[in-house]
Order: structure tokens, then C-alpha cells, then sequence
């Protein structure tokens, strides 16, 4: 069986990587279009060894297509997404606008794919936030081991997770500072290059950001609603991969030889946990890689039973991507999706 999929937003930085993990993947398509802003219409964008002409989402009909990854933003999403779903395409949301909806799957495949299981009443399944995603595939092992009671985050975020015009702002200002031009600023609030910025989407009436609100609420939504999670969001000047220091409190006792052997037993995880000299991963190697991976396990002396861990994975491939083609694998394998081509 093959399926008829469209990719909205397939100029960007996730858009791409969708068409590449499609096309690397040999995901059974009988024809993949795709789609963006009518700025783009006509552009050349790459499929595997293949290129495809870019169409208008505004003047796409959806007839027949069994599955919509959409990675344009909230704002489309919240216009697009309803009336995609309404012609029979299941979508794949990788924005922030129908995470947190009742009615909308959370899902990231190796942690909780069985909710796809309840059913998809609006027609849309939602990708998590690319910090939520690799940490809660850390977590779940270590969940169902010693059952988490808290979790304190720091997250250095790559500038590819603020789109093409974060990367562009990133490359533009480190020229800048080289050349002694002056340091322009568009998309960041401050300078990125050679700078971390502790400010990531809008901040919210109790002092957090809106990506720090994300990381607790997705993690209680997907996980479980008792962990606690306190989250602080920083921007760094790395291109592609998002890191995390993660401090966990468990009910149970959990040593750190015993959290390293369930965690190189877990899916979607890589453990890279030498005492040495780069006996850990940092986002330069984990770039363009699909595992999420883990470092830096030992024991969190402040408190019972605490672990600390260091969390790395590519943001556009398992944070955004990979994970919205894992889903539309789940949902094949679990012959959930109602047309067949
Ligand atoms: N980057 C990440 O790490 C990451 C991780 C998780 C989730 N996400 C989410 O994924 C989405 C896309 O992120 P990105 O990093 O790929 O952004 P991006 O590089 O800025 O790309 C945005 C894409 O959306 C398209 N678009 C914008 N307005 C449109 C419209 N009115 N109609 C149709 N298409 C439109 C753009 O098309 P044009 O080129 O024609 O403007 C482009 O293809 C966002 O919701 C983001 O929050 C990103």
C-alpha cells in the first residue's frame, strides 16, 4: 500500500528534513507534494535524488491526500490544519497550536504511540516541542524504573529551532563580528553570536517563557500529569542539535549503573557515558543523527534519590521530523489510517 502525502512548510528547515528522512526512509508514497507560501511557488526543493516543484498551500486541493505533515507555523496550522483533516488527510502538527487541545494525540512514538490508539477526532496529531521530545524519550525508561517525582531542566537550544531565519541571523552576526560590521538583530531579542540568550518564544504573566511552559505541560500530557517539571529555555549559538542538563527526582532509588543499562536498552536512545576525555556527545555529532542521545549519567548527591543526565539530539530530525514520520509509521503499522491508495 502506498499513500499520498503532502508536506506544508517544505521550504523550511523541518519541511526539508521531512523530505529527506521521506525519500532516506523509502516511506511507502504513491506521491509526495509539496507545499508552501505562495512566495515559494515554482522553487525547487530536493527529494532523496529527486526534485519537486514547490505548490501553493492557498491553492492546494487536498482530495485524496491520506496523510498532511505540517510544519508552517501555528497561525497556518490553526487556519489549515481543520480544513486539511475535513478532506480525510490525517495531519501531523508540528506546531504548538493543538498540543495541549483534549481532542489532539501528543505523541511521540517510543514513549506513548498507544494513544493513537483512542482515536484521532479532529483529524490532527501533534508533534511535541523539539526540548519535550528528546527529554521525555530519556525519561520514560527512567520513569517506569523508579517513577519520576520532578524533573529541573536547562536547555541550550541550537538556533535552527528558531527557523532558516535563525541560522541566517546566526551566520550574518558572526561574520559581523569578524568584519567588524555592525551586529544587525531580527529574529533574536539579543546578540546570538558568541552570546546565550535565556529568552526562547513569549514570556507569560508567572515570569516562565512559553517554550519553558511547553516542557512542563508536554511532559505531563505525554508522560504523566504528576511529574513536576521546572524548565529554563536558553538559546545558544549552535547551528543544529538541542542539549539539556536534566536533574530527576524518583520515588525510588536508582543508581546510576542501573539507569545506564535501562537507558541503552530503550528505544531512540544512544548511551554515550565514558569517564574520559569526549566520552560524551555534544550537538556537533549528534547533528543529522536520529538517536537521542544520552551522556553524563551520575548520581544528583542533593537530593534521595537523584540523577542528573546530558541530553542531546538533532532538533529538526527526532525534534521535529523524524518524529512526524515515525507517527505516520505508527499509524500504518496499527492500520489506523483509513485510506488506502
Ligand atoms: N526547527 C525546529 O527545531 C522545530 C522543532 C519542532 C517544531 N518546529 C515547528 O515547525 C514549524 C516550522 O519550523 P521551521 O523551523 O521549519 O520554520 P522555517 O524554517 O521558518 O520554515 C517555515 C515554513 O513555513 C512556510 N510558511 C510560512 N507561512 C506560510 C503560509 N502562509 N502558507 C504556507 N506556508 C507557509 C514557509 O514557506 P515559505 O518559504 O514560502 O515562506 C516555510 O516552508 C514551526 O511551527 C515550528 O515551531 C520547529
Amino acid at each position: 500500500m502506498a499513500y499520498k502525502v503532502a508536506v506544508v512548510g517544505a521550504t523550511g528547515n523541518v519541511g526539508r528534513e521531512m523530505l529527506s528522512i521521506l525519500a532516506e526512509r523509502q516511506f511507502p508514497a504513491s506521491e509526495v507534494v509539496a507545499l508552501a507560501s505562495t512566495r515559494s511557488t515554482g522553487l525547487d526543493v530536493s527529494f532523496g535524488d529527486a526534485t519537486l516543484k514547490v505548490k501553493a498551500l492557498d491553492y492546494y486541493d487536498f482530495a485524496g491526500t491520506d496523510i498532511c505533515l505540517m510544519s508552517a507555523g501555528s497561525a497556518v496550522s490553526k487556519e489549515w490544519s481543520p480544513k486539511i483533516a475535513a478532506k480525510g488527510a490525517i495531519v501531523i502538527d508540528n506546531s504548538s497550536q493543538w498540543r495541549m487541545d483534549r481532542d489532539v494525540p501528543l505523541v511521540v512514538p517510543e514513549v506513548n504511540a498507544e494513544v493513537l490508539e483512542g482515536g484521532i477526532k479532529k483529524g490532527i496529531i501533534a508533534n511535541p516541542n523539539c526540548s519535550t521530545v528528546q527529554m521525555v524519550i530519556a525519561l520514560k525508561p527512567l520513569h517506569d524504573a523508579a517513577t519520576i517525582k520532578r524533573v529541573v531542566v536547562s536547555t541550550y537550544q541550537s538556533v535552527s529551532g528558531a527557523g532558516k531565519d535563525g541560522m541566517d541571523e546566526l551566520f550574518r552576526q558572526t561574520r559581523a563580528v569578524f568584519v567588524a560590521d555592525p551586529i544587525e538583530k531580527q529574529k533574536f531579542t539579543k546578540q546570538i553570536a558568541f552570546n546565550v540568550i535565556p529568552h526562547i518564544d513569549v514570556f507569560l504573566d508567572s515570569g516562565v517563557t512559553k517554550e519553558e511552559w511547553k516542557m512542563m505541560v508536554e511532559t505531563q500530557k505525554i508522560l504523566d500529569p504528576d511529574i513536576q517539571v521546572n524548565a529554563t529555555c536558553v538559546r545558544v549559538p549552535v547551528f543544529i542539535g538541542h542539549s539539556e542538563s536534566v536533574n530527576v527526582e524518583f520515588e525510588k532509588p536508582i543508581t546510576a549503573e542501573k539507569a545506564r543499562a535501562i537507558l541503552r536498552a530503550a528505544p531512540g536512545v544512544l548511551v554515550i557515558d565514558k569517564r574520559e576525555d569526549a566520552g560524551y556527545i555534544t550537538p556537533v555529532e549528534a547533528a543529522g543523527e536520529d538517536a537521542t542521545y544520552v551522556s553524563r549519567i551520575r548520581k544528583d548527591p542533593s537530593v534521595e534519590n537523584g540523577l542528573s543526565l546530558w541530553v542531546v539530539s538533532d532538533n529538526l530530525r527526532k525534534g521535529a521530523a523524524l518524529n512526524a514520520i515515525q507517527i505516520a509509521e505508527s499509524l500504518i503499522n496499527r492500520k489506523l489510517l483509513k485510506r488506502a491508495a
